[in-house]
């Protein structure tokens, strides 16, 4: 059976017919030609594929795409603010903040980790506890940001090339600005 849906993806909406079996991961990549989404293990094991959804950080490999017709889809080529007035794109923090601090190695990962972090951050600014918050009542603040927070938060984000230590470096930094 096929439905047909419309995405907004970063700021452009998108009308496709697809099967119900489809993942959203599938639909941007194979139907859409949006490649700033990756596809790792298509398990949910890896969070390449990951994008924010309506807000909230996703896995695209475990969506189905007829489930978010009408969503707001923003992968890492939709982070930045467009031109700044000057030729160049201007990135989002976090993006900057990957750029300065060498976040990144072969790079395959990075849009997921990318989109991951700026959902986590966001979690965080809203109160959000993780697994490793002591005080679930303390929880909120960018300000108390510690490297294991960051690691729980950004677990479901995996690097091949280990890029760990500069990507956490990255998103202290983003905390900041
Ligand atoms: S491709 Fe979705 S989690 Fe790996
Ligand atoms: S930079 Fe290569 S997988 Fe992360």
């Amino acid at each position: 059976m096929e439905s047909s849906i419309t995405l907004h993806v970063d700021g452009t909406e998108r009308t496709v017919v697809v099967d119900h079996r489809t993942t959203l991961l599938d639909a941007l990549r194979d139907r859409l030609a949006v490649t700033s989404v990756k596809k790792g293990c298509d398990h949910g094991q890896c969070g390449s594929c990951t994008v924010l959804l309506d807000g909230r950080r996703h896995l695209t490999c475990l969506t189905l795409a007829v489930a978010q017709d009408g969503a707001e889809v923003v992968t890492a080529a939709g982070l930045g603010t467009g031109d700044a007035g000057d030729g160049d794109d201007e990135l989002h923090p976090v993006q900057q903040a990957f750029l300065e601090q060498d976040g990144y190695q072969c790079g395959y990962c990075t849009p997921g980790q990318v989109c991951s972090a700026v959902g986590m951050l966001d979690e965080v600014k809203q109160g959000h506890p993780s697994h490793v918050t002591d005080d679930l009542t303390a929880a909120g603040g960018l300000d108390d940001l510690t490297d294991e927070e960051i690691r729980e938060r950004m677990s479901g984000n995996l690097c091949r090339c280990g890029a760990y230590v500069n990507i956490v470096s990255a998103i202290h930094e983003a905390a900041t600005r």
